[in-house]
């Protein structure tokens, strides 16, 4: 799951609705951009939570994906940047909703994302090439999904450690599995990241324990805690780094970044080996807790500034 080399497309799917999809592409989008990264997320959901999220002043948004899609405009004149420098967005809106009827008769509709994305990619200057594509796709396994699976040579299943987590698992693997074989072969699961992840119950544990024992070390090691900051930054139409860069929640997504690049720190192991321990039920003083994660850049083009020390450095869903 390291990366060697971080010139990344990868999709990020769960039909199972609100189990942190969007949450993820945004706020690892901008956890991979405050590293110097070029990162470019791509809104493949009617919902349009993601451009949403990350741009507030969009109301209504043209040229959209959907335009993009039907050959209206090229990819290149519906991506812009967003406020945080070096994330890009290719926007979302409704229009998208009809977008899987409307296509079904077009030739090579399984591919028109790719295409667009391709041709945009190829024309860009050396400098301005995206060091990852990150696409948040819609709760469905559709002709919408699909086109992420083409586009794309990783998958990421965010998974709420919730009741009925793996639930539609196996279709899901199957669609990807599919797609591998008849028209992507570069295709491959590359990550789980449990999501939404209380530490504080039973359940958690129970439910993680099920995820690990089926997809073994596909399962990121980083768990993204519950965080009421992650459920409030889309409303500000700001990534959880912009919003409140010392919660849990950018803590969360800061170390997902450093894992899925292969850079954890003794820091990142020591914590996660509390929050195991947490939910072992092992009892936690708050004295206790680890010291802040200093951040490190081994991979990163530019270096970070200190992570200032937070103030409520509680595991859980408690800050
Ligand atoms: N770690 C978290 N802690 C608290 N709230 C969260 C967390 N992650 C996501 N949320 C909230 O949960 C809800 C669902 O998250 P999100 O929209 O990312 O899921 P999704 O899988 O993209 O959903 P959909 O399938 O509808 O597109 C949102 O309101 C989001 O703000
Ligand atoms: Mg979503």
């Amino acid at each position: 799951m390291g990366y060697e080399c971080p010139m990344r497309r990868i999709a990020f799917m769960n039909q199972k609705g609100g189990v942190g999809k969007t949450t993820t592409v945004a706020n690892l989008g901008a956890a991979f951009a405050e590293r110097g990264f070029k990162v470019l997320v791509v809104d493949n959901d009617p919902q349009a939570n993601l451009t949403t999220h990350l741009d507030p002043s969009i109301e209504e948004p043209t040229p959209t994906i959907y335009d993009v899609l039907t050959g209206q405009v090229t990819a290149s004149e519906a991506i812009y940047e967003t406020s945080q420098p070096g994330l890009s967005l290719l926007p979302s809106g409704i229009d998208l909703s009809g977008a899987e009827i409307e296509l079904v008769q077009e030739m090579g509709r399984e591919t028109l994302l790719k295409r667009a994305i391709d041709e945009h990619v190829l024309r860009l200057p050396d400098e301005d090439r995206y060091d990852f594509i990150l696409i948040d796709c819609p709760p469905s396994l559709g002709l919408l999904s699909l086109n992420a699976l083409t586009t794309v040579t990783e998958v990421m299943i965010p998974i709420q450690t919730q009741y009925f987590a793996m639930r539609g698992m196996s279709k899901l693997l199957e669609v990807v599995e599919l797609v591998k074989k008849r028209l992507n072969p570069m295709l491959r699961l590359s990550a789980i990241i449990p999501s939404i992840a209380d530490l504080r119950t039973k359940l958690t544990a129970e439910v993680l324990s099920e995820i690990r024992s089926y997809f073994k070390d596909k399962v990121c090691r980083t768990m993204i805690r519950v965080n009421v900051r992650l459920a409030e930054a889309p409303s500000h139409g700001k990534s959880i780094l912009e919003y409140d860069k010392s919660s849990n929640g950018a803590k969360d997504y800061r170390r997902l970044a450093r894992e899925l690049l292969g850079a954890l720190t003794e820091d990142d192991l020591e914590d996660i080996e509390w929050f195991e321990l947490r939910l072992c039920g092992e009892p936690i003083e708050f004295d206790d807790l680890p010291a802040a994660v200093p951040e490190v850049a081994p991979v990163a083009p530019i270096p970070l500034p200190d992570e200032p020390r937070p103030p409520d450095n509680v595991v859980g869903g408690a800050d």
